[in-house]
């Protein structure tokens, strides 16, 4: 699903935020744009005009947005459902008519709506997705499983991806991977203006997988909560160039990673079956739900799953209230020795986490895939007794 751009016309703080919340909350990724259409020159997918105020200012700012953004939806917010409001919004230019405060349910849909029109009417290309991955503490294996599911993407779809570091300090990416880097993601924000196909080209370096990779930064102090906003415009420049975007986004949420979450059409939450990482893992998603970045798009991974397990994966679902969407054995040895070598799983050999992040790739490219020896389910484990005896 490619991530919509949404635009607030409201004069009111109180109607922008909770717009604001409503638009990112949804199932669907949508990222807010500000009044003056975006830097880049992208158009609007959503633009929710206030009506609550004056209605004739309000008509017109409907029909100067349907001026500016003739293929957006727009989405007229009242306080009463006045036939003659209606009709005149209508009129003015609006393709839906809420009043406040929007029923969550019936604003989504017609998002979903949006959405799925958008998508019948684009051209040949199939729209980016935007992979996340963050982890319940450091040293759960966020890095491991980004770096190696980023590779294990390129190489299988055959489409343009790109991995993107957002550690502050220096990001383990392009280590990984045996990548020395001339750029970095600040780089890319910083020269946003500029960013066109040929500079990006620049800034990358590309893997023989295929995968592009946009190196974490070399500054401390860096990416910040001054760069949300431009890291935010990133990821969105990103979907039009490629048609997967991974972002290894550490295990700190900070304003950055909140606009990762943002963007992420999935965000893989990683986690080892201890007690910290569990405990943090709750208190993550909790975040994310305050957040209002849609549940739906969290999928738990576990990794280093092995018997004997601390604590077992049922009861870490019941604990989440989360399926488990995937698990990784641990194999410090193989893992250690391809990491040191900057060697990516898949491309070192065969070994059964190789052949996990194998299983788990194709059904993140192709959902509705049988994939053979995949530790996996759609509702997780809590279905699935089979689980127990793979590992
Ligand atoms: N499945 C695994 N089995 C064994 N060791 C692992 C596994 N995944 C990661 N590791 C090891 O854990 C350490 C931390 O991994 P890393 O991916 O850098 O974590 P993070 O990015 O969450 O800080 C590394 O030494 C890595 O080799
Ligand atoms: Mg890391």
């Amino acid at each position: 699903m490619a991530q919509l751009v949404g635009l607030i016309v409201s004069e009111n703080e109180g109607f922008k935020k909770q717009v604001d919340r409503l638009l990112r909350s949804g199932p669907i990724p949508v990222g807010v744009t500000d009044e003056r259409i975006a830097r880049d020159g992208t158009a609007p997918d959503i633009v929710v005009v206030d009506v609550c105020g004056d209605a004739s200012s309000a008509m017109s700012n409907i029909e100067r947005m349907r001026g500016a953004a003739p293929h957006a939806g727009i989405f007229a917010i009242a306080q009463t459902a006045d036939p003659d409001l209606i009709l005149q919004s209508m009129r003015a230019g609006a393709n839906e008519f809420f009043t406040w405060p929007p029923i969550e349910e019936t604003f989504q849909n017609a998002v979903r709506r949006l959405a799925a029109r958008r998508e019948s009417t684009q051209g040949a290309r199939p729209p980016a997705t935007t992979l996340v991955f963050f982890g319940s503490k450091g040293g759960a294996g966020t890095t491991t499983l980004g770096v190696n599911c980023a590779v294990e993407v390129a190489r299988l779809s055959k489409r343009s991806a790109i991995i993107l570091d957002l550690k502050p300090g220096l990001g383990e990416v392009a280590l990984f991977l045996g990548i020395r880097p001339r750029f970095t993601v600040l780089d890319a924000v910083d020269n946003l203006h500029r960013l066109d196909r040929e500079f990006l080209k620049e800034l990358v370096v590309k893997h023989k997988s295929g995968l592009d990779i946009l190196a974490g930064s070399d500054q401390f102090d860096r990416p910040g909560a001054q760069d949300a906003g431009a890291f935010e415009e990133l990821f969105r420049l990103l979907t039009r160039q490629y048609d997967y975007i991974i972002i290894d986004a550490g295990s700190q949420i900070n304003s950055c990673t909140v606009a990762a979450l943002y963007a992420a059409d999935q965000m893989f939450l990683v986690a080892n079956p201890d007690v910290p990482s569990v405990r943090n893992a709750q208190r993550l998603l909790e975040r994310v739900r305050q957040l209002g970045a849609c549940g739906e798009r969290v999928r738990v991974m576990l990794n280093r799953a092995a018997e004997p397990f601390p604590i077992p994966p049922k009861q870490i679902e019941s604990a989440l209230g989360h399926p488990i969407h995937h698990m990784f054995p641990s194999d410090y040895k193989t893992v250690s020795t391809a990491m040191n070598s900057g060697v990516p799983l898949s491309l070192a050999g065969n070994s059964d986490i190789a052949t996990q992040f194998d299983a788990f790739t194709r059904r993140l490219l192709d959902p509705t895939a049988e994939v053979p020896g995949a530790a996996i389910t759609k509702k997780g484990l809590l279905g699935l007794d089979r689980i127990a005896s793979l590992w």
